[in-house]
């Protein structure tokens, strides 16, 4: 018992100490560096000219799904065959981690809808953050900040936090630049996907921006509900358990015929998400300073949004088990027990959020309809699936 509670301390000392060396090296990075891209630390050991490689940049077609709104694409990034394929390794190339342990793919795989299935994620030192990872498909859609409290607005700005966040990659960006531009490997797909011309060029500007425009080509709208409702498939129906959970997924017909289970109201279609922020009550708080995670509050800094996270899309639910920003939920049966049972009420809870009295037939009903959503067709699909393997 000693030995263990000291070796429990010990670590715990040990943790804060990568946790703090972890702080500071990120905001001195910050300090350092101006925004913007251009030559920030040329390679000690020269550059290397790439002007004899061939620079002839292709618009990638993206394939927006039938029914899927427009996606924003930023006018300083637009999608190319070779930036998307230069994003695509980056994506699963563990030379982003401090010892080449871990890429982007250890928390977002694919066969998890681009989560890693656990409550929390634990990164290269075994340490995990607070929340779950989130899935990436469809998440050039979302533009109404990521994160599931919102806090940061692009993808190109997200992508810079894993390398150095000392709970994922724990990596230092001038060490990472370094090792593309000595590579043998990066410096040819850097200078396609971008045009530059010597390898003191590759930064990670560049790297970040290749990773946003893969994750944009990361759609899923291939499900049994897009065949039957967008695509108009002649050969498939919705099973009666389907459509009678699709009816109270949407508060479709008389609620005294159909129960209203209100979910449509910030899970709807086509990604499945309102996109917005929402307090559903899964916290049992009795005041606004008992959230232990203030969520959008903390960003917003408004009590009222204390509690509040971004309603993830519900597509390919099936496969991102366990479920909440924290996990807590093992399976969408405790999820439907929760929706079911309205939650810890409090003042910002949503309205939508209430005691519904689902029958057990009732909840699984919603789950088979949940499950319409589960788009496979992109498991075997190269694009999709580790380019090293
Ligand atoms: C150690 C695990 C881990 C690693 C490694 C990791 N992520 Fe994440 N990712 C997470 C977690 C956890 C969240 C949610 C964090 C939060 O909301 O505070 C997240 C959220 C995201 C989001 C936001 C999605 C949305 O819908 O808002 C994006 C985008 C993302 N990660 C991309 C990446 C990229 C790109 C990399 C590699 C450069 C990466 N992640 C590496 C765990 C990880
Ligand atoms: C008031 C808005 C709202 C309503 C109504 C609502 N949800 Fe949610 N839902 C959310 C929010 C917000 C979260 C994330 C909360 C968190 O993790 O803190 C969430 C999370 C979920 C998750 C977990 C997602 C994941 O990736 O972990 C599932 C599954 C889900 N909801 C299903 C449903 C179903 C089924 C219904 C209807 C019975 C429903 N929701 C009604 C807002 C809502």
């Amino acid at each position: 018992m000693l030995t263990f509670s000291y070796k429990h301390s010990f670590f715990l000392i040990f943790a804060s100490l990568i946790l703090l060396l972890g702080t500071a090296c990120k905001d001195s990075v910050m300090g350092d560096d101006e925004v913007g891209g251009g030559v920030a630390n040329p390679s000690p050991f020269g550059g290397k000219d790439l002007t004899n490689i061939t620079y002839n940049p292709q618009d990638f077609a993206l394939q927006i799904p039938p029914g899927f709104p427009p996606m924003e694409i930023p006018a300083d990034n637009p999608l190319t065959e070779d930036g998307v394929k230069l994003g695509h390794f980056l994506f699963f190339d563990p030379i982003l981690s401090i010892d080449s342990t871990m890429s982007c793919a250890s928390c977002h795989h694919p066969k998890a809808a681009f989560t890693d299935n656990l409550a929390v994620s634990p990164g290269v030192d075994g340490i995990s953050g607070p929340r779950s990872s989130m899935s990436l498909l469809n998440v050039g859609f979302f533009n109404k900040g990521l994160f599931w409290d919102g806090r940061v607005q692009t993808l190109e700005a997200q992508a810079l936090l894993p390398v150095e966040d000392p709970v994922e990659l724990h990596e230092d960006w001038g060490n990472v630049e370094e090792k593309f531009r000595r590579s043998d490997f990066y410096p040819e797909l850097f200078r396609k996907a971008f045009g530059i011309e010597n390898t003191n060029e590759i930064t990670k500007d560049l790297a970040t921006k290749a990773i946003a425009q893969y994750e944009r080509t990361l759609i899923s709208g291939n499900s049994k509900y897009d065949k039957i409702f967008y695509q108009n498939d002649p050969f498939l129906f919705p099973t009666d358990a389907e459509l009678n959970g699709n009816d109270m997924f949407f508060d479709e017909q008389d609620p005294t015929l159909v129960t209203h289970a209100e979910c449509g109201h910030c899970h709807g279609p086509p990604l499945f998400t309102a996109n917005e922020y929402f307090n559903n009550g899964i916290d049992s708080v009795g005041s606004y300073d008992d959230f232990m995670d203030r969520g959008l509050g903390a960003i917003t800094n408004r009590e009222l949004d204390y509690g509040k996270f971004r309603a993830p899309s519900l597509r390919n639910i099936e496969f991102s088990a366990p479920y909440m920003r924290d996990g807590r939920f093992q399976t969408l049966e405790e999820v439907m027990d929760h929706y079911s049972s309205g939650g810890h009420p409090f003042i910002n809870v949503d309205a939508n959020i209430k005691p519904l009295n689902l029958t057990e037939k009732e909840k699984t009903e919603i789950i088979a309809f949940m499950k319409m959503l589960s788009d496979t067709t992109y498991f075997s699909d190269p694009h999709y699936n580790n380019p090293f393997e």
